[in-house]
């Protein structure tokens, strides 16, 4: 069994899997940034009814053509430089296998979303990620500087940033896009909640810059699983060779297609996601004894105290999923937690308020 182990290639073998930790049993779930609201129940019927019409032994066509069609006509940009994926995460293989490889460098902020630096080792490039500034917001300048090093194949950002909640600003991204040796992708996750511009108006003047964003957050489609990838056409279409046929299933095209009919749902909860977001924030910021990081995303990263753990443990038991990012060097201490329905934040207050009681 040894040999055969050693037959994967080392760049598997020194990963570890990805595991998200806490019970999902447990009663109020704000620990992985999604959209606490499901889909309406008269449109999921629906959806449902009108998905069983479709045939479930034909295959899609290789690529979601409708749904491609349907982003480009409502974002504005062309259908032959958009690629849509099994959720954002599986888009980011792609990146992989077109940008990275051993010799190429790759620069990432730090601390961000996990996966991408995963991603350029399972590859065999070489990440510099580059320390945030003592506030954990980006250092533009130090970024900058690294990324206009000859060699240096792709510089990633996500802005608003997982786990920070912050932002790069525009101009900074602009001058990455000017400046850099390579791509700049930048992950949209949560753009939906940002207030600083989108990065999708540099699209036309910066064959460079690639946008990833997902219907995971504000769209609520985490379980359907569907993300795109928006860039220069010809860089794109050159991107397609590297994906598999058929990675979007025909009911996952139908749900976003029966989705982006109706804009007004989306509109409403993120309207609702952010002022949750902001009530959390403002609650925090007023207790002396917890630190709180100002956000523009669906979640707020906070800290007391207390070690995470033991924070996150606590809040468990009171039946509130949080999550501890201690896990990153820089946010020793720090949790998550994603805005949930009112309830939902109404117990993560209370449990935090019981919490508070016994220091
Ligand atoms: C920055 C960022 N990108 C992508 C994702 C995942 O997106 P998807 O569900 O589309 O794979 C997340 C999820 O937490 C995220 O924080």
């Amino acid at each position: 069994m040894r040999s055969l182990i050693e037959l994967i290639r080392p760049e598997v073998r020194n990963e570890k899997p990805y595991i998200v930790a806490g019970a999902v049993e447990v009663e109020h779930k704000l620990n992985q940034n999604e959209c606490p609201f499901d889909i309406p129940p008269d449109l999921k019927k629906d959806i449902l009814e009108s998905f069983a019409k479709i045939p479930f032994n034909r295959y899609p066509p290789a690529q979601p053509h409708r749904l491609v069609k349907k982003l480009s006509e409502s974002l504005g940009h062309p259908a032959e430089g958009i690629l849509v994926g099994n959720g954002s995460n599986e888009l980011t293989h792609t990146l992989g296998l077109c940008l990275m490889s051993s010799g190429s460098d790759v620069v990432m902020p730090r601390p961000m979303f996990a996966l991408y630096e995963s991603v350029a080792r399972l590859y065999g490039a070489t990440v510099h990620g580059i320390a945030p500034l003592s506030d954990l917001s980006f250092d533009g300048d130090a970024i900058l500087k690294e990324s206009k090093r000859p060699g240096v194949s792709v510089t990633v950002v996500t802005s608003p940033n997982n786990p920070t909640g912050l932002s790069m600003s525009f101009d900074v991204i602009e001058r990455l896009c000017e400046e850099s040796a390579g791509f700049v992708v930048v992950d949209e996750a949560y753009h939906e909640f940002n207030l600083e511009k989108s990065a999708f108006e540099l699209l036309r003047s910066y064959p460079n810059l690639i946008i990833i964003r997902t219907l995971s957050k504000a769209f609520g489609l985490a379980g359907v699983r569907l993300g795109y990838m928006m860039g220069a056409p010809a860089v794109m279409q050159e991107f397609l060779k590297a994906r598999l046929p058929f990675m979007v299933d025909v009911f996952a095209e139908h749900v976003a297609l029966e989705l982006l009919k109706r804009p007004e749902i989306v509109e409403e909860r993120v309207r609702r996601m952010k002022t949750g977001i902001h009530e959390i924030t403002q609650a925090l910021d007023v207790m002396p004894d917890v630190e709180v990081v100002p956000s523009q995303a669906n979640f707020v990263l906070f800290r007391m105290s207390v070690p995470a753990d033991v924070l996150a443990s606590q809040f468990a038991k009171q039946g509130v999923l949080v999550r501890n990012m201690s896990g990153y060097p820089e946010l020793t201490g720090y949790l998550r937690v994603t805005t949930g329905t009112d309830d939902e934040n109404k117990a993560f207050f209370r449990a935090l308020d019981s919490l508070r009681s016994q220091l």
